[in-house]
């Protein structure tokens, strides 16, 4: 990626815990010119442009991308970061479009966002998805070991703790299913599903019930005790995630060839395979075209 032009980054979940590190570190680099969409009024790094986005609303993620587009008129996007994400924990929230919250935010509202950006990305463009190893049902926090889209869209009874792996379960679904894509392909796109890793401090609990906020806080030196033998609870810091996934962004850390997953874990950066499901060809295919008729795609066969 040459540096004599500005190079466009696009983010999502840039105004708190690992995004907010990200974008400071990828603000301080020269020659960016940086948009980031965040719902409320929220300030970045100097010189960021905000746009409203309301991740909870498909009619605000299409308004996002409009004057993404707009804005930048034939200039392409060098990188898109999509790293908001919720967990709450709560059976009953919906989006605006009556989609469960965890699973229309973290996945569908992203999944929206990258059909309607990629086709706008720059040659040698990177394309970072943010995922969790909560996926894996190996890990032991309740990954799925099925993908039922619909069900997931429109729980009956509501998995409160699996609907937050099952979301990251999807997102990197997506990042596969770009990964695929010959129109991702032959630009040379890079696409990332950037597992953090656990981390504590920032805000993905904060609509969490108190009990858990309480229960997540006491337990950083029982998760460092536990991560001796499950590394996955190394309790990891947000300046860290958020210095990789600037780094991957950026295209300071690269992926082994064929590899589409990168891993925090114990602070350290690895690539390891995601769950079987996570691999399979007919789930990724599955939710692509579930969520495009959930989005409104309706170009796709369903
Ligand atoms: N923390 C962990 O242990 C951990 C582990 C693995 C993966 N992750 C993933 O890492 C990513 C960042 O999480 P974090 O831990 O840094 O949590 P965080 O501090 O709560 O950051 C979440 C970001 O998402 C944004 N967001 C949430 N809902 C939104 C909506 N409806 N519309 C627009 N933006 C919205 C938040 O914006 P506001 O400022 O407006 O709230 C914030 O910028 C998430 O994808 C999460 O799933 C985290």
């Amino acid at each position: 990626m040459s540096v004599d032009h500005k190079r466009i980054v696009v983010m999502t979940g840039a105004t708190s815990g690992i995004g907010a590190n990200a974008i400071k570190r990828i603000a301080a680099q020269p020659n960016m010119q940086i948009i980031i969409g965040a719902r409320g009024v929220k300030n970045g790094p100097e010189g960021a442009e905000v746009i409203q986005l309301d991740l909870a609303s498909l009619a605000s993620v299409r308004t996002f991308a409009a004057e993404v587009k707009q804005r930048l008129g034939k200039s392409p996007i060098d990188i898109l970061v999509l790293n908001a994400g919720v967990q709450t924990m709560d059976s009953t929230t919906r989006t605006v479009d009556g989609f469960e919250v965890t699973f229309g935010v973290n996945h569908l509202a992203h999944y929206l966002i990258a059909r309607l950006l990629v086709p706008y990305m720059a040659d040698d463009g990177r394309l970072v998805i943010t995922t969790s190893d909560t996926h894996d049902p190996a890990m032991g926090v309740g990954g799925p070991k099925t993908l039922e889209p619909q069900a997931l869209a429109h729980p009956g009874k509501h998995p409160k703790f699996s609907a937050y792996p099952a979301s990251k379960l999807c997102n990197l679904l997506t990042a596969r299913s770009f990964d695929a894509l010959a129109k991702v392909q032959a630009p040379h796109i890079t696409v990332i599903a950037f597992n953090p890793g656990l981390t504590l401090g920032t805000g993905l609990s904060r609509d969490a019930p108190r009990g858990v906020r309480g229960f997540m806080r006491i337990m950083r030196p029982i998760f460092r005790l536990l991560s001796i033998f499950k590394p996955q609870f190394y309790p990891g810091k947000p300046e860290r995630a958020g210095v990789v996934l600037a780094q991957l962004a950026l295209g300071e850390i690269n992926l082994p060839a064929g590899h589409v997953c990168a891993s925090l874990v114990r602070g350290k950066i690895t690539f390891p395979d995601p769950s079987a499901l996570a691999q399979s060809d007919e789930a990724r295919d599955l939710l692509w075209r579930k969520s495009a008729v959930m989005v409104g795609i309706q170009d796709e066969p369903t």
